[in-house]
């Protein structure tokens, strides 16, 4: 045990760089470029966006500052290291459950992320087809339309997309995510500036840019505020353990500090571009700005379809899509694998060949509930909705609270600042933010959503 402080059973980062990548591989996903443009739509633009970015700031990236150090200090996967960090500060075996429900919401979420996916990867082909060459709204929306309703197109597709995550979560996750990430990231940035010089040139980037930063807050609801939040956690991919894990293989050396905000502006950057590249196309299309999970995929054809060289950028950018999306799904199941060869003696092929059928079990809800399945709701919400909202806006924001609760109150003020290696100031604003602004912040919007205040 007198190791534990040092290195990991799955190896350390080979560098800083290594790490920031990953974590930010893991970060950067569809979360970013399916998710935010559709919730922002949903929500009614400027006020929901504003809502987002404070609690990136102000929430998002403290918490993922305390999960990295859990990570970093406990050097196992989440369960094992919050029980190790529990025993090491005197403090109940409980912890663990920590690790029990973010092993749990990065299963469900991968669920559904990998139906999603395979909607991105069957867009690789139509585009590269040439569909959409010329399209218009309807055409576009009749393609979507078609797909989403017949389960054995989205069945396949999520197999495919499913196979290819374990495919490298069995091959352990070191060598290689992160050499794929490190041109990946930067390849889907350039697209999407592409995307959004495309969009300045549409009748409706005046009004596309007014939507996403002109705040109105009449628009913005309780539960879109709760929405808001749940957003910062899920794009940052904190709150379940998937930061702690790859924390887990973090050299020492490294700034927790540095890293957790490079990850979060990268991470940022990539979401409000994608809403910038989206919403002009909306409405200079006259489409639905709240039309739901269908958004990017009745817009970006419809650009593509009408650009220069469009089915080639169309093609490179699902392409692109895909490996965000793959970048990020290892990190949803990595935690679970971890366990399973740590407690089971499983071998990571075994535990990934295992997990991931469950989750293509589980993943089979999502796709009939776009089709054989839309009528069936409950508080009117489909299985897929459901999922997402209680992964996303309650698990994930729960989790990550208790993190902070555990960085800021329970682990001495000693070994989170050795941790942490900030100057004192920033110390102590780091430490006001986990202990008393995210907690409570994060209560007051969940007693706001269930309807306590009026
Ligand atoms: N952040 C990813 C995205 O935006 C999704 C994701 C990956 C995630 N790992 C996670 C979300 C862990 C929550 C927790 O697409």
């Amino acid at each position: 045990m007198a190791d534990n402080n040092r290195t990991s059973l799955h190896g350390l980062w080979t560098s800083r760089w290594a790490f920031i990548m990953a974590a930010t591989g893991s970060a950067v996903g569809l979360g970013n470029i399916w998710k935010f443009p559709y919730i922002t739509g949903e929500n009614g633009g400027g006020a929901f966006v504003l809502v987002y970015l404070l609690c990136i700031f102000l929430i998002g990236v403290p918490i993922m500052m305390a999960e990295v150090m859990l990570g970093r200090r406990g050097r196992r996967n989440p369960v094992d290291s919050m029980k190790h960090l529990a025993a090491e500060t005197g403090h109940s075996q409980l912890w663990k459950f920590l690790g029990w429900t973010g092993i749990a919401a990065g299963f469900l979420i991968l669920s559904y992320y990998s139906v999603i996916a395979g909607w991105a990867i069957s867009y690789v082909f139509t585009t590269a087809a040439g569909t959409f060459a010329g399209a218009d709204a309807a055409l576009v929306g009749q393609h979507f339309d078609a797909l989403t309703k017949s389960p054995a197109t989205l069945i396949f597709w999520h197999s495919i997309f499913m196979l290819i995550t374990m495919a490298v979560v069995a091959r352990g996750i070191e060598g290689g995510i992160e050499k794929a990430v490190r041109f990946l990231i930067p390849a889907l940035f350039g697209l999407i500036i592409v995307m959004v010089l495309y969009a300045m040139t549409t009748s409706g980037f005046a009004e596309g840019l007014r939507f996403m930063f002109a705040p109105d807050f009449s628009k913005l609801t309780t539960e879109g505020v709760l929405k808001a939040m749940g957003q910062a956690f899920f794009t940052l991919s904190i709150g379940m353990g998937a930061i702690m894990v790859y924390g887990a293989y973090l050299p020492k050396e490294t700034s927790i500090t540095q890293t957790s905000f490079s990850i979060a502006i990268a991470d940022t950057s990539v979401a409000v571009l994608a809403g910038v590249a989206i919403f002009p196309i909306v409405f200079a299309n006259g489409l639905e700005a709240g039309s739901g999970p269908g958004l990017i995929f009745v817009t970006l054809p419809l650009a593509f379809g009408n650009m220069a060289f469009g089915a080639l950028f169309g093609t490179l950018f699902f392409i692109l899509l895909v490996f965000a999306a793959w970048s990020s799904s290892i990190s949803l199941i990595e935690p679970a694998v971890a366990w399973l060869i740590e407690n089971k003696g499983f071998s990571r092929l075994k535990a990934s060949i295992v997990l991931g059928l469950l989750t293509w079990f589980i993943g089979l809800g999502t796709v009939f509930s776009f089709n054989e399945w839309s009528d069936l709701t409950l508080f009117g919400k489909t299985f897929f909705d459901l999922l997402d909202y209680l992964t996303a806006n309650i698990m994930l924001p729960l989790g990550g609270v208790l993190m902070a609760v555990f960085a800021g109150w329970l682990m001495k003020k000693s070994a989170s600042h050795d941790e942490l290696a900030i100057s004192e100031s920033a110390y102590v604003i780091w430490r006001f933010l986990v202990r008393y602004v995210t907690p409570i912040a994060v209560m007051l919007v969940f007693l706001n959503a269930i309807g306590v205040f009026f």
